[in-house]
């Protein structure tokens, strides 16, 4: 018999973070201080995030104790499944052997809770009452209202207009945490105000929202801002993921030729692929493929430059791949991926070839989720979705080579169905971004 899950027992659960950062060839750049545009050290972002958050993002230690509280947290999910998804390679009629790690049995729906556990936990440890954060396709906010729950926080949540209308279960998920919710651009901060004011009828964007957070963290004395993606310390707590995903290939008895990921900030996608990085860069012959929407095609066609993380430029200026700080993506229906910037450790690893960036359509990625909903039976969020078209893809390239494909399944889509809803009826189109537009974007961006 095929086994079809590769499960974990609770003590099998990894009990430190792997940080890929010392292994990272020729390295991340430093943050720059948007002011000087010289180096920042922690100092400078104390205000917005707590010490135990800004040691692990400049961290050269390679493990990390996970704290036991954050453990505890974590366990109610975690070791999360790897699934052989042998109904998927029926239909596809491929050999090749396709798994996936499924992160959509956490509380929120997706691999966020990872790190919002142990962002809500420092920030607790640290005396904050209240955090502040952004939130794309929902998924992150309600994450983060489900930990500062837990933790005893406070949370205010400012969501991208364009999903907080096309996904209303969202904030009943998060107001069933006890987390406050606002449409972004809102008047509830003097950046919103702005935005409402000169480009009403806007459809938002990620970079608006994190605006909004930051000035509502850096405004009170009893807040810090939260990022769901991005940063380093995102991208270590996400590091779970690969780590357990290791064990279980190990287990399955098989080691994977190809790992598949969607990246909007690029948090899940590096927490399955950093612990294999080592491997590859030991001759391990395994790809990496991070797999973004056509139309916000950040890794393919964006430039490798410093850049603010949000519109207001409020942020600390990264090396990153980016459509520039002030580009607003069209309205698709993968609101998590709907990002102008990605992490700078993703961005060093495209820099040095050892991650494949592709881009990919949207119809075709609700045609994927449809074909992998009615053979593994999971409904996936429309960024997983982007995954799953790049493993058909991939898993049907050359019948007579097979491979062996792991895929990171980052989140369903059970709040997402009023975009399925969308395909169905012929509503949704595809969006090329096109070069002038890119060049329009990018031509803002700081001099360093
Ligand atoms: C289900 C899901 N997958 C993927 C992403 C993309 O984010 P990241 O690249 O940081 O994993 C998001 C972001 O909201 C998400 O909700």
């Amino acid at each position: 018999m095929q086994q079809k899950k590769i499960l974990l027992n609770d003590s099998e659960m990894p009990t430190q973070w792997y940080n890929v950062l010392p292994d990272i060839p020729n390295g991340v750049a430093p943050p720059l201080d948007p002011g000087t545009k010289q180096p920042m050290g922690p100092e400078k972002l104390a205000p917005i995030f707590p010490m135990g958050l800004l040691e692990q993002e400049m961290s050269d230690q390679s493990w990390i104790d996970i704290p036991e509280e954050v453990q505890e947290v974590l366990r109610i999910w975690r070791p999360s499944p790897v699934v052989r998804a042998t109904a998927l390679e029926a239909a596809l009629g491929t050999k090749s052997k396709i798994y996936f790690k499924n992160e959509g049995v956490s509380p929120a729906g997706s691999h966020k809770t990872n790190s919002a556990v142990a962002q809500a936990y420092y920030n607790k440890r640290e005396g904050v009452k209240r955090l502040s954060t952004e939130t794309g396709a929902g998924q992150w906010g309600s994450a983060l209202a489900f930990a500062t729950h837990k933790f005893g926080l406070e949370c205010k949540v400012y969501m991208v207009r364009v999903s907080f209308d096309q996904k209303p279960y969202r904030k009943s998920m998060m107001n069933t945490y006890g987390a406050e919710i606002v449409a972004s651009p809102s008047p509830d901060t003097s950046f919103g105000r702005k935005i409402l004011e000169d480009m009403s009828g806007t459809a938002g964007s990620l970079g608006i929202a994190i605006s909004e957070a930051i000035e509502d963290a850096a405004s009170r004395d009893d807040t810090k801002y939260a990022l769901g993606s991005v940063l380093n310390h995102v991208i270590l707590h996400q590091s779970i993921i690969g780590l357990e995903a290791k064990k279980q290939m190990e287990k399955a008895g098989d080691y994977p030729d190809i790992l598949i990921g969607c990246c909007g900030g690029g948090s899940n996608f590096a927490g399955l692929m950093n612990p294999f990085l080592r491997d590859k860069l030991e001759g391990k012959d395994i790809r990496f493929i991070g797999v973004e929407p056509t139309s916000c095609p950040t890794l393919t066609k964006g430039l490798y430059a410093y850049d603010y993380g949000d519109v207001a430029r409020q942020t600390p200026l990264l090396y990153m791949y980016t459509l520039g700080h002030d580009f607003i993506p069209p309205g698709i229906h993968a609101g998590g991926l709907r990002y102008h910037g990605m992490s700078p450790i993703v961005s060093a690893l495209v820099r040095e070839k050892l991650l494949e960036p592709v881009s990919v359509h949207q119809l075709e990625c609700f045609e994927a989720g449809k074909l992998f909903a009615q053979t593994e039976g999971i409904i996936p969020a429309p960024e997983t979705c982007h995954a799953i078209r790049t493993t058909i893809i991939e898993a049907t390239r050359d019948l007579n080579k097979p491979q062996t494909i792991l895929f990171n399944f980052s989140g369903h889509g059970l709040l997402d169905l009023s975009s399925y809803d969308k395909f169905y009826s012929g509503d949704l189109h595809n969006y090329d971004f096109p070069a002038e537009d890119i060049a329009e974007a990018t031509k803002n961006l700081p001099k360093i």
